[in-house]
């Protein structure tokens, strides 16, 4: 039996995160019913499809229904009837057929977010519309040299992206690489952790137009669909947590308490050597992957979610930039449905009952080349503001996204910097399709380790340089704000890559 570590629980309090997420009912797992096909159940660390034979050949059916989370019912959309979805894992090579049928309601599509697939076709092409009660079928093929990592498929049928988001459609891709045979970590006990919170009031229905403007948040943080799981390590071993931010707009700023977490990779893959942090901020579109070592007095511990300031609207209430205006906990506080997230919240508990052996941690990971000086820097400025006609709209470069417009034409095999700027007083998490990227730096100051990105967080008025190199593939793609209702109010760019 695991010795409960008494000491470890004497701070947290119940107070602002609504006392749900300590409930009794904490480790239930969840059970879906569909709308339309009658019960089936989904439980939270659910189904897994693995490509065979270089072949990964799989289904999808998005739609409506209500899970049970600790003795409540809450509605959601879902892929298999569970959140999250299916867990699809692939090599380096696999060819993808994925059948998507949409029983929404509304138009969806999918997204195959950081994997470096064509953007075109029946790949990760997210102008495609699959109208309500259709069937498509995704076919593309993961290049021999795509990278390990742990990617994220979810719904991007421009304008319902942040609304389907929400509700809950979302799973994890794993691509299987040369990480996972890392002697240590291939050692290490495996958990997927899918951060997504949940509305239990209004998961479904309209954003009112603060919600929105903020980027919805729910108040039920689910852990791979479930509240608060448990996750156990092997004796004297390491346990590798694959992270993903899957909400729409919230943030997850992680701490391990009494343990450092060893970063060893990011979007995009692994990096070359651990890093070690006291606590890892995740933006909504970023992951990363973290090793734990169980070197302390065997106990429970829990991973927490600690409170961060995402910044506000900023033009009411006299106040401009973070904590003023309409922020989180700021003047429009009650009618947001926000939590104020003041206080810690606990998100899960890691528990080992062995005296610590010593556990090594592995010293090289995988190579990462730095990308060359680039030939081509642009701008992009993220910001907001009151449009006579249109009320608050979502700008790149003063303009809102246009279906019918390309914003930004670059040359394949080409080396860019992007510098963005972020002159508002709201953070926005920066993602660009197709191709990854490595931070060059954030406001001045150069990245501390070089590492492959797909979605940065430009914090409320401070500059962040990416550089990138558009390889391999040709075709339209797209640039935007991961606060999905900001990317649905116009802060996307449709960015096209010429052969
Ligand atoms: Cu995760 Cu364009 O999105
Ligand atoms: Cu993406
Ligand atoms: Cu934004």
């Amino acid at each position: 039996m695991p010795r409960f570590n008494r000491r470890q629980f004497l701070s947290l309090s119940a107070g602002a995160t609504g006392g749900l997420l300590l409930s009794q009912c904490g480790r239930d797992t969840q059970s879906v019913s569909s709308a339309g096909e009658g019960a089936s159940a989904g439980s939270g660390t659910g189904a897994v499809m693995q490509s065979r034979d270089g072949l990964l050949r799989s289904q999808l059916v998005a739609a409506q229904g209500s899970i049970n989370l600790g003795g409540q019912s809450v509605p959601v959309m879902a892929y298999g009837a569970q959140i999250p979805g299916p867990r699809l894992e692939a090599q380096p090579g696999d060819t993808v057929q994925l059948q998507l049928t949409n029983e929404l309601g509304e138009a969806t599509n999918l997204h195959f977010h950081g994997l470096h697939v064509s953007p075109a076709g029946a790949a990760d092409n997210i102008f495609l519309e699959i109208p309500p009660g259709e069937t498509h079928t995704y076919d593309f093929s993961i290049p021999a040299n795509h990278p390990g990592g742990t990617f994220y498929y979810h719904p991007h049928f421009h304008g319902l992206v942040g609304r389907q988001v929400f509700a809950g459609l979302g799973g994890i891709f794993v691509v299987r690489g040369p990480l996972d045979q890392v002697p240590e970590v291939q050692e290490a006990r495996e958990a997927f952790l899918f951060l997504k919170d949940l509305d239990p009031e209004n998961g479904l229905g309209r954003a009112r137009p603060m919600d929105q403007m903020m980027g919805r948040e729910g108040s039920l943080i689910t852990v791979s669909g479930q509240q608060s799981p448990d996750y156990g390590v092997d004796p004297g071993g390491l346990l590798r947590l694959r992270l993903v931010n899957a909400s729409a707009a919230r943030f997850y700023r992680l701490s391990l308490e009494d343990h450092p977490l060893y970063l060893i990779a990011t979007d995009g893959g692994a990096l070359t050597e651990p890093v070690e942090l006291d606590e890892l901020l995740l933006a909504p579109g970023e992951r990363a992957e973290v090793l734990v070592k169980a070197d302390r007095e065997p106990g429970q511990y829990r991973l927490l979610n600690l409170p961060y300031e995402r910044g506000g609207m900023g033009m009411m209430g006299g106040g401009m930039g973070r904590g003023g205006g309409m922020g989180r906990g700021g003047g429009m506080g009650g009618g947001m449905g926000q939590s104020p997230s003041t206080e810690p919240q606990l998100l899960a508990t890691i528990t080992y009952s062995d005296q610590p052996t010593s556990v090594p941690l592995p010293q090289q990971l995988v190579p990462i080349t730095a990308l060359p000086e680039p030939e081509q820097t642009r701008q992009f400025r993220l910001h907001h503001g009151m449009r006579p006609g249109q009320g608050m709209v979502f700008l790149i470069n003063d303009l809102a996204y246009g279906h019918d417009r390309v914003d930004t034409t670059v040359r394949l095999n080409t080396v860019e910097d992007w510098e963005l700027i972020n002159p508002d007083p709201m953070d926005h998490p920066f993602h660009v399709h197709t191709n990854p990227f490595q931070v060059v730096e954030q406001n001045g100051r150069p990245a501390p380790y070089l590492a492959w990105k797909d979605t940065v967080l430009v914090p409320a008025g401070e500059t962040v340089r990416i550089r990138t190199r558009f390889d391999e593939f040709a075709g339209k793609s797209l640039y935007h704000c991961h606060i999905l209702d900001h990317e649905d109010l116009g802060m996307a760019g449709i960015l096209e890559i010429t052969a």
